[in-house]
């Protein structure tokens, strides 16, 4: 058949946001992993859409292992950011990362596209994703292609919505 387009994908957010929750998702069902564990460092996951072949870097968000992430920025041509919207408390700490990202600069001049998952809108006081992009001020994203979509990585709700848009901004 056709070969499909390879893509790099970072995956990125704060320990506990739901990041490899989501990518196991996303991956065929004979690959899904049965139980999620805290990754430690980073661990680098497959998945296909109708047109593209990603390779995520499903990156540790635990504070000790965040300065790994820089040194895969300049391989990733998309960004999958991920924020546990029920963790008000630390939403503060999500945006400090998300402006470090957005100013480094191996990102920072780039046309990177970027997805934001509202993840964990199942829990009873999460915020909605309006909210999440109000907290982390992503309308002052201006030089890239963002897009946010509340999900639900345990029972896979959202998800799709989102890849579809990343497909869209790459293909
Ligand atoms: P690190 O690898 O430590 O950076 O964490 P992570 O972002 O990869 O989070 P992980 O996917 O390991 O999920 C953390 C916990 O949140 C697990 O217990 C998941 O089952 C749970 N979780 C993930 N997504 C959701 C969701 O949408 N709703 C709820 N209620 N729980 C979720
Ligand atoms: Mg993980």
């Amino acid at each position: 058949g056709l070969k499909k387009k390879e893509v790099n994908v970072l995956c990125l957010g704060l320990d506990n946001s739901g990041k490899t929750t989501i990518i196991n998702q996303l991956k065929p069902s004979n690959a899904q992993a049965q139980d999620i564990v805290p990754t430690i460092g980073f661990s680098i996951e497959k998945f296909k859409t109708s047109s593209l072949s990603f390779t995520v870097f499903d990156m540790s968000g635990q504070g000790r292992y965040r300065n790994l992430w820089e040194h895969y920025y300049k391989e990733g041509q998309a960004i999958i950011f991920v924020i546990d919207s029920g963790d008000k408390l630390r939403m503060v700490v999500a945006k400090e990362e998300l402006d470090t990202l957005l100013n480094h600069p191996d990102i920072k001049h780039r046309r990177i596209p970027i997805l934001f998952f509202a993840n964990k809108m199942d829990l009873r006081d999460a915020l909605s994703s309006v909210k999440v992009s109000q907290l982390l001020c992503l309308e002052n994203i201006k030089d890239k292609p963002w897009h946010i979509c509340a999900s639900d990585a345990v029972k896979g709700e959202g998800l799709q919505e989102g890849v579809d848009w990343l497909q869209e901004q790459i293909a």
